[in-house]
């Protein structure tokens, strides 16, 4: 175990900052959350969004901190080994593996979705998509890119092939690269510029006013009063709740171990209070600035509002891939703009992508002693077979039940899981005392007893509930189309496919190392 003997360390702290950040800030900062927020209440939204962020997202920021920092003094940097330490019991491993297998999983398909963003950057710069000026040639473009649908824009998915190549290529060169000369390097490099591009284009769009005076209804300034007018009749309806936290969840990238990974490798009395706010406020930035100020009001300034929530319906993809090339091609410099806008969501992408590498490839250097190439190695090569079926079962639903699965519901059932074993079972003094050491800011005291109370019991809450209503009409098939019913299956196999062959990892390197 010779490799392992000196475990990797972030090279500054705002190396760390910007490679959490970097972690959260993902599409979902840019297209998942302007159409939630539109399609659930517009300003209303952000009553439940900020309630969520204060008492379910900060809260699990520290713990997840709080857990990888702890782990990692243990020389763990992964969930098995860290729930291991937290709690004294056989099982508690497996209960970590959870963590590999939703990340893993994520992982596999988020690499393809950050692919597209690499294509369209092309596309973009290089005009390929102009004069195609209505939305259903822009889905069919979008589709046929994606091999979803035959048309005459491509000729199959072979250049979709080629920047999925690129981008994994890419996403495991930095990993093989390591955390402080890889991770942090790329998010030192992606996150200033991600930030630079989002300022510009929200500038753009915030000085458009109205892009056609003839109709003066189209603005930015309806299309900003769509996004953020309140609907407060809307707070009734536990549907924008559960989105709300739904969103969180998703957009802090909690609930599946790669924060934890990149907290192990701090030192061990380096501070997580203050760090792990700040990346939870950039993220908001990121967010509720800059996202809601880009997709949807420029999509209601040159389309108007009805258009625009039908746009919305189709899906976050369709908005940001399908509406705003229409967009960019009626704009001055509007290749620039297209160029920018994807390549920003690229830079979103491929810095959570690595984020989700990395558990598992912490589990095998830390828990078999293997060197990092090895590990890079192992994982990329599983990655690679696993992400073909992604590719070419795309149109088949593949890819939204694992991340229905993965994506969804396992980050609600993880986080539960790991509150429960880190503020009950490992206990609230201590876990409270593990988050404030050396703290650079001083906690409120409310945050122990909301960690203690509030935040479990909305975790069992929001669980229960997607159990209920999504978790077992999904599990039954209730509104699969027929003829995706084999690949869903399909799918499932290969979730427990995977899900056994970490089980066994853990079992292994357990009983490996008590020899
Ligand atoms: N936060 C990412 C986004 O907004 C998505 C995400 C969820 C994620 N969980 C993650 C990214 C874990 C990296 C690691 O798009």
């Amino acid at each position: 175990m010779s490799s392992n003997s000196e475990r990797e360390q972030w090279g500054s702290r705002i190396g760390l900052i910007l490679a959490v950040a970097g972690n959260a800030v993902g599409l979902g900062n840019f297209l998942r959350f302007p159409v939630q927020a539109a399609q659930n209440g517009g300003g209303a939204f952000m009553i439940p969004y900020f309630i969520f962020f204060i008492l379910l997202g900060i809260p699990l920021m520290w713990i997840e901190w709080g857990i990888g920092r702890h782990g990692g003094k243990h020389r763990h940097g992964s969930a098995p080994g860290m729930f291991d330490v937290i709690w004294k019991n056989s099982m508690a491993k497996y209960f970590g593996a959870i963590g590999l297998l939703i990340s893993m999983i994520i992982m596999i398909y988020y690499t393809y979705i950050t692919s597209w963003t690499l294509g369209f950057s092309f596309f973009s710069i290089s005009k390929t998509y102009f004069g195609l000026t209505d939305f259903e040639q822009m889905k069919s473009f979008l589709y046929s890119y994606q091999g979803r649908e035959v048309s005459q824009y491509f000729n199959g998915i072979t250049f979709a092939y080629i920047m999925l190549l690129i981008t994994f290529i890419m996403t495991f060169w930095v990993l093989f690269k390591g955390i402080s000369r890889g991770i942090e390097k790329l998010a030192k490099i992606a996150m200033p510029m991600l930030f630079i591009f989002a300022v510009i284009i929200a500038i753009r769009v915030l000085t458009l006013g109205t892009p056609d005076p003839s109709i003066p209804e189209n603005s930015i300034s309806q299309g900003l009063g769509f996004i953020w007018n309140p609907d407060l009749s809307q707070l009734s309806n536990p549907q924008i709740w559960l989105a709300a936290a739904g969103q969180i969840f998703f957009t802090l990238s909690v609930g599946m171990g790669t924060i934890q990974a990149y907290a192990s490798y701090l030192k061990p009395k380096d501070d997580i209070a203050l760090s792990g706010l700040t990346t939870a406020a950039t993220n908001e930035f990121a967010e509720v600035v800059l996202g809601g100020s880009i997709a949807i009001p420029i999509a209601v300034a040159f389309f108007g509002v009805s258009m625009t929530t039908q746009m919305a319906l189709g899906g976050s993809f369709d908005l940001g891939f399908a509406s705003l090339p229409l967009v960019f091609q009626q704009l001055p410099f509007g290749q620039f703009f297209g160029f920018m806008w994807f390549l920003l969501l690229f830079f979103a992408g491929i810095t959570s992508s690595v984020a989700m590498g990395q558990p598992v490839i912490s589990f095998l250097e830390d828990e078999f002693g293997m060197d990092r190439k090895k590990a890079v190695g192992i994982i990329s090569a599983v990655v690679f077979i696993s992400v073909h079926f992604v590719v070419f079962f795309l149109k088949y639903g593949f890819l939204d039940e694992l991340d229905f699965w993965a994506g969804t519901f396992g980050l609600v059932v993880f986080a539960l899981i790991e509150t429960i074993l880190f503020i009950w079972v490992f206990g609230a003094d201590k876990a409270w005392a593990e988050i404030n050491e050396g703290a650079d800011i001083k906690i409120p005291r409310i945050f122990f007893f909301i960690m203690k109370y509030i935040t479990p019991s909305i975790l069992i809450t929001i669980t229960a509930w997607w159990l209920i209503n999504s978790a077992i009409p999904q599990l039954l098939l209730t509104n699969a189309a027929e003829e995706n019913v084999p690949y869903i299956w399909g799918a499932r196999i290969f979730m427990i496919v995977i899900a056994a062959g970490l089980f066994l990892m853990v079992k292994t390197a357990w009983k490996k190392n008590e020899a």
